[in-house]
């Protein structure tokens, strides 16, 4: 057991509901705060000298400087498992040609298969386990991470595997997008390859994840394939998630129907799409990175949560539509042009994002959740957003251990 602070502000997030608009005023701030962790958890948040006194023989990991305390951010949507660079992609998007033309060429998602499937196993850890210790630093200490640039049985499987044995600090939770596109070489249609997947992939995949994710879209595959897919996916056990109105609107509520952990994306989400996932237990998960790699509208997220959604941010990290990678900057900017309080913010990037995830003993600094946190170089926790991501957390723990 023992006793770390004294912070100037804790940022518990306690109290805060999963859904719906979060005035700032709903925040708890515990000033000069500390921390009992015992075995990697939280027993208790309070004031520091209270702590200390009530448990006068702790071991006590001071803190000298004056600090802000949050939880830990959670990345409940990344695609960190690559190779290459998608660098052309960007210069072509800039010059005019748009996203969907470039993959409908063969460049985009399918030139990323290509470098990822060349690349070796030993290669392809040493790339995502760089990626997944700089999130680290960055204050993020989960993450969730998609397959999706295999495309085959056997390539699937080995990224699936590669996601798994990372070693790293941070929790990582991983997710097979092996319906991401249909890949070139698969001879047949888009629904004929997701046959092949639901016979010859998902049941072999148990082991390896629970989570199933598609890209429902244009030149991806359409809202009827999609269903039976995720309905085949849930009967064999696994849970659900879908890329859903990114370009185009409809798939967001195929994502509410069949009861998915989260509907991603949302840039193109109508009224009444926003309505029907604001009335369901769906994480809608905002992307802003994809929006600003791709200069894309954002996700109407002041929208959904006046509507009462569970609104998430997450980065979408991948090679092509958001390269930047970095969470904290692309929620600060996506603040600013969607009027989002500190709250709703802070919340969707830690136990809102969790819920998407199924995870529910992490995102708050409260007893009984997992001791992971990150703190800041400031007294006001106001700061944090207002440096726009420039400020950078001075110290993360994970499960208790300062890293
Ligand atoms: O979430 N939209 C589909 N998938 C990713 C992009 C993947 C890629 O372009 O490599 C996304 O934006
Ligand atoms: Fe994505």
């Amino acid at each position: 057991m023992k006793l770390i602070g004294p912070f100037s502000q804790i940022l518990t997030l306690a109290h805060i509901d999963f859904k719906g608009s979060i005035p700032d005023q709903a925040l708890e701030v515990v000033k000069n705060g500390g921390v009992l962790v015992s075995n990697g958890h939280i027993l208790e948040v309070g004031n520091f000298d209270a702590l200390r006194r009530e448990n006068p023989l702790v071991e006590i990991e001071e803190i000298a400087h004056k600090s802000v305390l949050l939880p830990g951010f959670v990345d409940c949507h990344t695609h960190t498992c690559f190779a290459g660079s998608r660098a052309m992609d960007f210069a072509e998007r800039n010059a005019g040609t748009s996203y969907l033309e470039i993959a409908e060429k063969g460049g985009g998602i399918w030139s990323t298969v290509s470098q990822t499937r060349n690349a070796i196993d030993e290669d392809l850890v040493t790339l995502t386990e760089n990626r997944v210790n700089n999130f680290l630093k960055k204050g993020i200490t989960t993450l969730e991470i998609k397959t999706g640039y295999g495309l085959s049985v056997e390539q699937e499987m080995r990224l699936l595997k590669i996601i798994n044995t990372l070693k790293t600090r941070s929790t990582v939770a991983s997710t097979c997008l092996a319906a991401h596109v249909k890949p070139r070489d698969y001879e047949g249609t888009a629904s004929e390859y997701l046959i092949h997947l639901e016979e010859n992939l998902l049941p072999k995949i148990k082991d390896l994840t629970n989570r199933i994710d598609i890209f429902t879209e244009k030149s991806a595959f359409g809202i009827a394939e999609s269903t039976q897919y995720l309905q085949n996916a849930l009967k064999l056990g696994f849970t659900i998630t879908v890329h859903a109105d990114q370009f185009t609107s409809g798939s967001s509520q195929m994502a509410v129907k069949l009861g998915a952990l989260s509907a991603d994306h949302l840039e193109a989400s109508t009224d009444e799409d926003i309505k029907i996932l604001s009335q369901s237990e769906t994480v809608a998960v905002a992307l802003p990175g994809a929006s600003l790699g791709l200069g894309e509208p954002f996700t109407p997220a002041r929208k959904l949560l006046d509507a009462g959604a569970c609104l998430a941010i997450a980065s979408d990290f991948n090679p092509g539509s958001a390269p930047m990678g970095d969470l904290l900057t692309q929620a600060s900017i996506f603040a600013t042009f969607q009027k989002l309080t500190t709250a709703e913010v802070f919340s969707g990037l830690t136990f809102r994002a969790a819920k998407a995830l199924n995870l529910y003993d992490i995102g708050k600094i409260g007893t009984g959740y997992k001791a992971d946190f990150q703190s800041y170089l400031t007294d006001d926790y106001r700061e944090i957003l207002y440096h726009q991501g420039q400020l950078k957390p001075c110290n993360v723990w994970k499960m208790g251990i300062l890293i």
